[in-house]
């Protein structure tokens, strides 16, 4: 399972391939919440940097997805009774609720560890539904996946630049500030 989501990443119709974009950037927030399982737990500084990295890169994630991704979709898949998008920014709404938590917790803090968990857990569900079902439906769909890649690129450049300019010091959802 694992194996046939990297191969679709790499040899989907290239790097300006919005699904293809996409799905590089599950696979990244994967890596980070797959490297805290398995730093120490009195690691404090890599497990905060871990979870500051992951908010960071979820945050980006939804505004892309939510700015580009989920508008496309309702366009294109206005007659399909299988894909519901607004399950989907419901979901992205839990995500940012668990990151804003971690404005307050510090990585001594009791329920920092859960809070991480269970965000993992939430990010791992919301991603398979995307994957599995809202992606399928677009690659057969009219949706211009090449075009909305490259606006999807320009779009990350924009925000990962602006993050640089607030500083990343400090956790939490990073919408707001966006
Ligand atoms: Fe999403
Ligand atoms: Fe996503």
């Amino acid at each position: 399972m694992e194996a046939t989501k990297q191969d679709k990443t790499k040899t989907g119709s290239g790097s300006h391939d919005a699904l293809a974009f996409l799905e590089a950037e599950h696979r990244s927030v994967e890596k980070l919440f797959e490297a805290f399982g398995k730093v120490g737990d009195d690691d404090l500084d890599a497990r905060s940097a871990l979870v500051q990295r992951a908010c960071e890169e979820l945050s980006i994630h939804a505004i892309l997805e939510e700015e580009l991704l989920y508008p496309a979709a309702q366009e294109a898949l206005a007659d399909s009774d299988k894909i519901d998008v607004d399950e989907a920014y419901i979901e992205h709404f839990l995500v940012k609720t668990l990151i804003a938590k971690f404005e307050t917790l510090k990585p001594c803090d009791k329920g920092f560890d859960a809070t991480f968990k269970v965000m993992s857990e939430m990010v791992g569900h919301h991603v398979e539904e995307e994957e599995e079902e809202l992606f399928p439906e677009l690659r057969k769909s009219k949706c211009n996946l090449r075009a909305l890649g490259e606006k999807l690129a320009k779009r990350k450049a924009e925000l990962q630049s602006k993050l640089d300019a607030v500083g990343s010091g400090s956790v939490g959802d990073k919408t707001e500030m966006l």
